[in-house]
């Protein structure tokens, strides 16, 4: 059922772990979906958007086709098109600065903290102007960012927050929900996410009635009532299959949280113990956990020394990695126009060159934990 589970091999994520347990589940609530042939926009959408809404202790939930395009929807939802700027990390999947495209509106980068790789909430004030509608941090790799300052700033200039919860759903900042600070939150169930379905979807939550009922008929090509498009919309919709799917899941993601937190504490330790990181000279930089913003480890990713080569030798290994991002948005050809070149967002830039992402999946067990820093340990000792 599972991708990679030949024990020799390790994979980066292992979906069919997860679902094993639960898998009967899962059939039923599609089964129970095709039976009621309530494909679109039905009780299992709605259902799902209140137990994903309660679990936020949100006042709307708006379940979307992707992540994407719960961004986007966001973005037309405020109002948001040409000539306006939105403020953005280049240090992120292209997701977040492409929808700001798609609007009309221009993509203003600002460069990332080292330690959370998270956007620098202290350098976005100078990057302000008076067509400043919005801006989109992102909880990266589920790492909160610091959205106090963000919120701050924000609300002092006047412009609306969207976060970029794709990463991070789960995730706590000062023991708040992510994705309940801004204006919305935007979330992804990409399998791979920390809340994943059976293909796409999305999710905005948002407090405000007025924004929601909007990004409710954006969703639906702009009709507020049935066959009276008064609004520019699209065909935004999650289906109801993945809808039952997802509040399946809903109930067991905060287990699997921290099952990630536990797996990743545990390859910290390990990475420790086998003198791997720590110093300067160290050859790792371990992802930073402070009592600011929680992380959920949607992805558990070290910074590494060499580490293309590093890369190559694990995947020799049949260990597989990932490296999120090596190339920051501003230097992408879609995004070319702006003018960006080499050294405008140095620490993005280097940290293009040196993340790599290890297994850390919920249900990983020691011995592929153990397997992955040998091999490591292996790679830097010859
Ligand atoms: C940070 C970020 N933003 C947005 C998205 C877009 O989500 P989706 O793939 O559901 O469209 C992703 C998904 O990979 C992401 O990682």
């Amino acid at each position: 059922m599972s991708k990679g589970r030949n024990p020799t091999s390790i994979p980066l994520f292992d979906l069919g772990l997860s679902h094993e347990a639960i898998f009967s589940e899962l059939i039923s609530a599609v089964e129970k979906v095709a039976r009621d042939t309530d494909f679109i926009n039905g009780k299992a959408v709605t259902d799902f958007e209140s137990a994903f809404g309660r679990y936020h202790s949100s006042a709307h939930a708006i379940a979307m086709s992707s992540g994407t395009d719960a961004l986007l929807v966001a973005l037309m939802a405020l109002g948001v098109g040409p000539g306006d700027e939105v403020i953005t990390t280049p240090f992120t999947f292209v997701s977040t600065a492409e929808v700001i495209l798609r609007v009309g509106a221009i993509p203003v980068f600002v460069d990332i903290e080292p330690e959370t790789f998270c956007i620098d909430a202290n350098e976005i004030a100078p990057k302000i102007s008076s067509n400043t509608k919005a801006i989109i941090p992102v909880h990266l790799f589920g790492r909160a960012c610091s959205m106090d300052l963000v919120m701050d700033l924000a609300n002092e200039a006047g412009i609306s927050v969207i976060e970029d919860c794709a990463q991070a759903m789960g995730t706590r900042f000062h023991g708040q929900p992510i994705g309940t600070f801004g204006d919305f939150g935007a979330f992804s169930f990409f399998p791979t996410k920390n809340l994943g379905g059976w293909g796409d979807g999305g999710m905005l939550l948002c407090s405000s009635d007025d924004l929601a009922l909007d990004a409710k008929a954006i969703r639906d090509h702009g009709a507020r009532t049935r066959g009276r498009y008064e609004i520019l919309g699209g065909n935004f919709r999650l289906d109801s299959i993945q809808a039952a799917v997802l509040h399946k899941k809903l109930n067991y993601t905060n287990d699997w949280k921290r099952q990630r937190q536990l797996a990743a504490r545990r390859y910290n330790e390990l990475f420790e113990n086998a003198g791997l990181c720590g110093h300067e000279s160290s050859p790792l930089v371990l992802p930073a956990e402070d009592g600011q913003g929680e992380h959920s480890f949607g992805l558990y990713v070290v910074r590494a020394r060499d580490r293309d080569a590093l890369a190559d030798h694990l995947s020799a290994a049949s260990i597989a990695c990932g490296k999120y991002y090596d190339l920051p948005l501003h230097l992408q050809g879609c995004f070319s126009h702006l003018g960006h070149g080499q050294g405008d967002f140095p620490v993005a830039e280097a940290a293009s060159s040196q993340v790599l992402a290890l297994a850390c999946y919920a249900g990983i067990n020691e011995s592929a934990q153990m397997m992955v820093v040998e091999e490591v340990a292996r790679f830097y000792s010859s």
